[in-house]
């Protein structure tokens, strides 16, 4: 039976996000006064929690010691590339009673689509906050739509990307630091629901060749914006190979049981969307919490969709190189136009 993933957690697929840095034309270390971030669970560090779902223990348990309002044991990507910066980890719009947000501000909340959402939260799937980001992968799966839907709705998703960077452009923003969208396919709530032929890391092929296609899709549409908005700088980073091979060769990289969630419940996967992280689930009479439990510091995934500290912190030291960015600079550089 495919159950409905909770409120908390029907996450990610796209995972932007977007950097608004301050311009400076000589190449030496970018000066970043501010980070301004649009994108889903990936980076959402306070936004569903403040506004329609209250993110609870043990979501936080590595870092934070008590839940941060990240769908992780940790810190994200975002975490780390403020703390590169020697800034403070973003605040989220959401939650602007007395917050500064004179270094940037979090637009990102978990469940967020791209496009308009077929099915909005508290009662649908998406987030009522969506980019006009970032799950219009993975929501549609689970609204049954086939995978020749999901994948020929592509091209509008970038469209409706493109034209979202266009108006951020025209509100000041002039350098952009974009995430592709990672290895869906290799995510315990795909893989559970979704049996289809494997790949290599024993992933779900399929899926996987959709979030390939979008990401084909967006990197051509950020060659489109360069060429409208030659004094802007854009930087594809492609997050999705390095997340694979966490997949793929998880022991040369230090980690065990990737495809396997930390919290989580039942069967191969450790993921039943009746029983997710953080949930009380009563099992023959008997009331169980599903917590975490395994090493979390080798681990990969945390609660089925989303990533561990441990693996956000491999990310973003593999792609704060510029090994895998387009143009090839380091994050210090990314504020440099070409
Ligand atoms: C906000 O933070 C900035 C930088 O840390 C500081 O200069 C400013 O005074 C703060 N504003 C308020 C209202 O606290
Ligand atoms: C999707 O299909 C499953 C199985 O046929 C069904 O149980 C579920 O209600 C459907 N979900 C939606 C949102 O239509
Ligand atoms: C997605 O669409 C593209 C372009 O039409 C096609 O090349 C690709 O094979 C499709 N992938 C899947 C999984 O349907
Ligand atoms: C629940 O009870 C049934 C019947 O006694 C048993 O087969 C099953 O293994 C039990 N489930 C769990 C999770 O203990």
């Amino acid at each position: 039976m495919v159950m409905e993933p909770s409120i908390k957690n029907i996450a990610i697929y796209l995972c932007f996000f977007f950097c608004v840095l301050s311009p400076a034309f000589a190449v030496k270390t970018c000066d970043v006064p501010a980070i301004i971030n649009f994108g889903d669970s990936n980076s959402d560090t306070g936004g569903l929690s403040a506004s329609l779902s209250l993110c609870t223990s043990p979501y936080g348990e590595t870092f934070f010691r008590m839940p941060a309002g990240r769908y992780s044991d940790g810190r994200l990507i975002i975490d780390f590339t403020a703390e590169s910066f020697g800034l403070p980890y973003l605040s989220t719009y959401l939650d602007s009673l007395g917050t500064n947000f004179t270094h940037g501000a979090n637009f990102a909340t978990a469940a967020s689509t791209i496009r308009l959402p077929i099915s909005m939260k508290p009662n649908g799937r998406s987030s009522p906050f969506y980019l006009y980001l970032q799950n219009d992968l993975g929501v549609a799966f689970f609204l049954n739509k086939s995978v020749k839907e999901v994948n020929a709705s592509v091209p509008d998703i970038v469209k409706k990307f493109s034209a979202n960077i266009k108006d951020i452009y025209n509100l000041g923003g002039r350098s952009f630091w974009i995430h592709n969208t990672g290895p869906i396919g290799c995510l315990p709530y795909i893989l559970t629901y979704f049996s289809t032929p494997k790949d290599g890391a024993v992933c779900s092929n399929i899926y996987n060749e959709v979030a390939q296609h979008f990401n084909i899709k967006l990197k051509e549409a950020v060659v489109q914006l360069r060429k409208d908005f030659p004094s802007a700088g854009f930087t594809y980073v492609d997050v999705y190979s390095v997340k694979y091979s966490m997949f793929k060769e998880p022991r040369k990289y230090g980690f065990e049981l990737p495809l396997v969630s930390c919290c989580g419940y039942g069967g191969k996967y450790r993921y039943n969307s009746g029983a997710e992280c953080e949930e009380t689930i009563v099992v023959n009479g008997t009331k169980i919490f599903v917590g975490s439990s395994g090493r979390l510091s080798v681990r990969v995934n945390y609660d089925g969709i989303h990533y561990t500290e441990a693996g956000a912190r491999f990310v973003f030291h593999q792609i704060s190189t510029g090994h895998f960015s387009d143009p090839p600079v380091p994050l210090k550089m990314a504020c440099h136009t070409s």
